[in-house]
């Protein structure tokens, strides 16, 4: 993709971030219970996150301590997802992956829905908050709480796995919301990092992979197709308790064995 003015300045404020990678403490306001969430939900989503809990256990209890209000939603409609979409009735060996993590606040649904070793990568690790820690600070929090999982700060192409389950929500197919999340063109490479994905993968193992939206989901299929990956479209997922105003679609891709 060509440089323009803004993709300059994307990647100065990108070598910046990766130059003064120092963070402040990992503080955030966490939700501290359930109910300040279910208090914003209607019946049916109540429902749904009581049972989740219920099959879930005793880990779901100390989530709102972990995560603000917005990761705690998010969280459990992520568990919902895993828990009907993926097969997770057994725990992961080799260690499962997600790429592009943010902060890491995926892993208490990974790591409940499907239990073992999680890495977390994510290339923009430095990237600040308000409060000056970075979300490669929360990212290594989160992870104490479920060893021996870590988070990784860098690009999914420095990994050689192998993994049993990679999960990779959102995924830049498109280079507009590569632009609004602050990156610069050079990393918008869908294919490559794709093709590297597959090859990470151990045979037998799944790769599931999530849409934001119609175009996006067409474009991952044009992807999947030019990669000779014939994976399955689950198609729109469809939950109680999404907090996302725009449509998900996913996918799962088994290696071959
Ligand atoms: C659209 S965001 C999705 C973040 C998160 N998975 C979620 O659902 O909120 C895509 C993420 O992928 C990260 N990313 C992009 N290229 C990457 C790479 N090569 N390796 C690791 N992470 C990458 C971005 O920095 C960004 O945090």
């Amino acid at each position: 993709m060509p440089s323009d003015a803004g993709d300059i300045l994307r990647e100065i404020a990108f070598r910046w971030r990766n130059f003064a990678t120092i963070s402040a403490p990992a503080w955030k306001r966490c939700a501290g219970s359930w109910e300040q969430l279910t208090a914003t939900l209607e019946n049916p989503a109540i429902k749904t996150i009581d049972d989740l809990r219920t099959r879930f256990g005793a880990d779901l209890d100390e989530w709102p301590r972990r995560l603000t209000l917005r990761e705690l939603h998010e969280a459990v409609y992520l568990i919902d997802v895993l828990h009907r979409h993926v097969n997770t009735s057994s725990d992961i060996n080799p260690p499962g992956l997600d790429v592009g993590a943010k902060n890491g606040t995926a892993l208490p649904a990974l790591a409940n829905a499907m239990p073992g070793q999680w890495d977390l990568v994510e290339i923009d690790s430095h990237r600040r908050y308000a409060t000056l820690s970075t979300r490669r600070a929360h990212g290594t929090r989160i992870a104490r709480h479920y060893p021996p999982s870590r988070f990784i700060a860098g690009s999914v192409t420095d990994l050689t796995g192998p993994y049993g389950v990679v999960t990779w929500i959102l995924p830049f197919v498109d280079p507009a919301p590569l632009a609004a999340w602050g990156l610069p063109n050079r990393l918008f490479e869908p294919e490559r990092l794709l093709a590297h994905v597959r090859n990470i993968v151990t045979p037998g193992g799944t790769l599931f992979v999530v849409n934001q939206g119609k175009v996006e989901f067409d474009i991952q299929r044009d992807l999947f197709r030019a990669l000779d990956m014939s994976a399955t479209p689950i198609g729109k997922i469809e939950s109680t308790i999404s907090p996302f105003k725009r449509e998900r679609y996913s996918w799962l891709w088994t290696a071959p064995a």
